[in-house]
């Protein structure tokens, strides 16, 4: 199957000079929902406004399930949602009449009853008459993400959907997200909560200065990248490692009363039992023994630093 959104060599250099993407290539399946990890100024924000037509390229091109983001804006736009980063709404609106303008906005129907689906969804429902300047700002971010599911979308887009959000909405949000990916909804959101990405991403992108250093799977993506560590504690400080170890991984840390031992998580059998049967053989025993493995928030930081 052709993938719902295809980037190919997409640059963005802002009026002022600013090169903000350098050359993406990503391509995206459909029902997939993939996380972008990127500090601040990574590009995020510019490859979302991209795709969903708000920004325009300055080369390569976009396609959304085979039509180009460019050229043919209203099928493409129609076909997105868009929980932008920034809030903006009309504050003297009605929370009801603003998400239900969304859909008309986007060519749609009225359907009251699938208003009051998404609003009740969100925890919005009590709110419906309210104008959106009588609400608190998470409220506010909730009507955002209202209005871009009004038009029943087949690809959301969230931009820091859980920054300045409580735990309410959150878990709220990713019922939501869960719910359209059941119903067959691409997802592409951008966080700095890494262990947001490591929860409900099926893949990881990490995005840098413009440049995509990588897409994966996230279970792989872990499963290359983690490294494992074995932490032994000794039953007696060592002054100093034996020589027959050095080179293989292994560090003397807590004055020479902890081995730490850095490991590839595919091999792990082999490679403990190896380890273990010769630091026996050379004499060295342990009272405790405990595994670590690195999480995505270990990765990003070693990749981002990596490209700096
Ligand atoms: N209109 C603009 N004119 C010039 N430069 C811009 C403009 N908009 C964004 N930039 C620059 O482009 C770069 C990428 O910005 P972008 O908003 O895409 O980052 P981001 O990854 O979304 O960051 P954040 O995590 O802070 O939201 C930044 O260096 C930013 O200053
Ligand atoms: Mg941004």
């Amino acid at each position: 199957m052709a993938p719902i959104i295809s980037v190919q060599n997409l640059t963005k250099t802002y009026a002022n000079g600013f090169e903000a993407l350098k050359g993406i290539n990503l391509t995206v399946e459909k029902g997939e929902i993939l996380a972008l990890l990127g500090p601040n100024g990574a590009g995020k924000t510019t490859l979302i406004s991209i795709i969903c037509g708000i920004a325009n390229p300055s080369g390569g091109q976009v396609l959304v399930a085979g039509h180009d983001v460019v050229k043919d804006f209203r099928a493409t736009r129609s076909m997105i949602g868009l929980v932008p980063q920034e809030l903006t709404t009309d504050q003297f609106e009605t929370v009801f009449n603003t998400v239900s303008f969304s859909r008309g906005l986007h060519g749609k129907k009225a359907d009251p009853a699938h208003i009051e689906k998404v609003l009740r969804a969100l925890s919005l429902w009590d709110k419906k008459d309210n104008m959106l300047r009588q609400l608190s700002g998470g409220m506010k971010r909730r009507v955002l993400i209202a209005k871009a599911l009004s038009h029943e979308p087949d690809i959301l887009f969230l931009d820091e959907p859980t920054a300045g959000v409580d735990v309410t909405l959150r878990k709220d949000m990713w019922n939501v997200v869960e719910q359209l990916r059941a119903s067959g909804v691409t997802i592409i959101l951008t966080t700095h909560y890494i262990e947001e990405a490591e929860e409900i991403a099926d893949r990881v992108g990490v995005i840098n200065g413009g440049q995509l250093l990588l897409v994966e799977d996230k279970a792989a993506l872990m499963a290359k990248l983690g490294r494992k560590q074995l932490i032994l504690d000794l039953t007696e400080p060592l002054e100093r490692l034996p020589d027959c170890f050095a080179g293989n991984g292994l560090t003397l840390e807590a004055d020479g009363c902890r081995l730490t031992y850095e490991f590839d998580a595919d091999n792990e059998q082999e490679s403990i039992a190896t380890l273990l049967t010769r630091l026996g053989e050379n004499n060295i025993h342990f009272k405790d023994l405990s595994t670590r493995q690195s999480s995505l928030a270990d990765i990003f930081v070693a990749l981002v630093g990596a490209a700096k």
